[in-house]
C-alpha cells in the first residue's frame, strides 16, 4: 500500500512512523509513507500557505494553490486514489473504516491547519472526510498518524504471527480479556488458576468468557453490534449468546 500524506510537518511522521511494528513494515516494503510538505507547493513569494477567510472572522485557511498542485502531482500518476481529508466535521473512525481503507492500494491522507481548508478542495477531491472522535486537536497530523497505524495492521505480513488479530469471528468485535506474565504472584496478587493449568481448551473459555464479562460491563453497545454484523454466522451467534448467558450466570450468582 502507499500512502501519501499532505502535511506541513512533514517531519513529524519520520520519527512516530519509522518505529516498531509500522516501521519494521516500511522496511520490508509492504507499506509506503510518504509525508509531503505542502509548503513545497508554494508559488508565493515567501512560501506563504495560508490566506484570509473570506466574510472575516478569526483563523486562516490553507490557501488553494498550494493544495490544488501537491493533489494534482501526487494523483496525476495514479487514477481512483481515495483522498481522505482528516477534520473534526468527518465521519467518526472505527475498526470497519479501518478494514476499508485497507483494501486500497493508493491513499492520500490530508492534514489540515489553521481553520481548514477551503470547501472547494474538499468538494473537487476529498473523496471521504474522517474524524477520529469528537475533541478538536491543533492539526490532521496525529489523526493521518492514528489511522495509519490501524489501516496498516490489517495488511497482511504487516504483524507477525504472535502478533496477529483474530478477525471474522465474534471475538473481533469484543474488548480483550486480562493478560498476565510473571511472576504468577505479584505482591500477593495471583494469576488466575485456570492460565496455569496447562489445558488450553479451558483457558480458551475463560479468556472469551472474560473478555464478554468486561464487554458487558464497560461496552453493552458492542455486545449489540454483534448480533447485527452479517459476517457472524447465525451458529457463532448462537455460541456467542450462550457464553453471555453463562457469563451473567456467574456474575448475577457472585452478588
Ligand atoms: N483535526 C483536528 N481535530 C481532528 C479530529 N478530531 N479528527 C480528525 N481530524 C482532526
Amino acid at each position: 500500500m502507499n500512502i501519501d500524506i499532505l502535511t506541513l510537518f512533514p517531519e513529524m511522521f519520520n520519527s512516530i512512523m519509522g518505529e516498531s511494528i509500522i516501521g519494521r513494515a516500511r522496511n520490508k516494503g509492504i507499506i509506503k509513507i510518504n509525508p509531503i510538505n505542502i509548503r513545497d507547493f508554494s508559488k508565493n513569494k515567501h512560501n506563504r500557505v495560508d490566506d484570509y477567510p473570506y466574510g472575516g472572522g478569526s483563523g486562516m485557511v490553507l490557501m488553494n494553490q498550494p493544495l490544488f498542485d501537491a493533489l494534482k502531482s501526487i494523483t496525476q500518476n495514479r487514477k481512483n486514489s481515495r483522498i481522505v481529508y482528516l477534520t473534526p466535521k468527518g465521519k467518526t473512525y472505527n475498526q470497519k473504516i479501518a478494514k476499508v481503507l485497507s483494501n486500497e492500494e493508493n491513499l492520500v491522507l490530508l492534514c489540515g491547519h489553521y481553520e481548514g481548508i477551503d470547501q472547494r478542495i474538499i468538494d473537487e477531491w476529498v473523496t471521504d472526510e474522517i474524524s477520529i472522535g469528537d475533541y478538536v486537536l491543533t492539526g490532521g497530523e496525529l489523526p493521518a498518524m492514528v489511522l495509519i497505524d490501524s489501516i496498516a495492521r490489517l495488511i497482511p505480513g504487516v504483524l507477525g504471527k504472535s502478533e496477529s488479530f483474530i478477525d471474522e469471528s465474534f471475538y473481533s468485535g469484543l474488548l480483550e480479556y486480562p493478560h498476565y506474565t510473571r511472576p504468577s504472584n505479584y505482591k500477593g496478587r495471583k494469576v488466575p488458576e485456570i492460565l496455569l493449568s496447562g489445558n488450553h481448551k479451558l483457558i480458551d473459555e475463560w479468556r472469551t468468557k472474560e473478555s464478554i464479562r468486561i464487554t458487558i460491563e464497560r461496552r453493552p453497545d458492542l455486545i449489540a453490534k454483534l448480533f447485527k454484523r452479517d459476517d457472524i454466522s447465525m451458529k457463532e451467534k448462537v455460541k456467542l449468546k450462550k457464553m453471555i448467558n453463562e457469563v451473567i450466570k456467574i456474575s448475577n450468582s457472585k452478588v
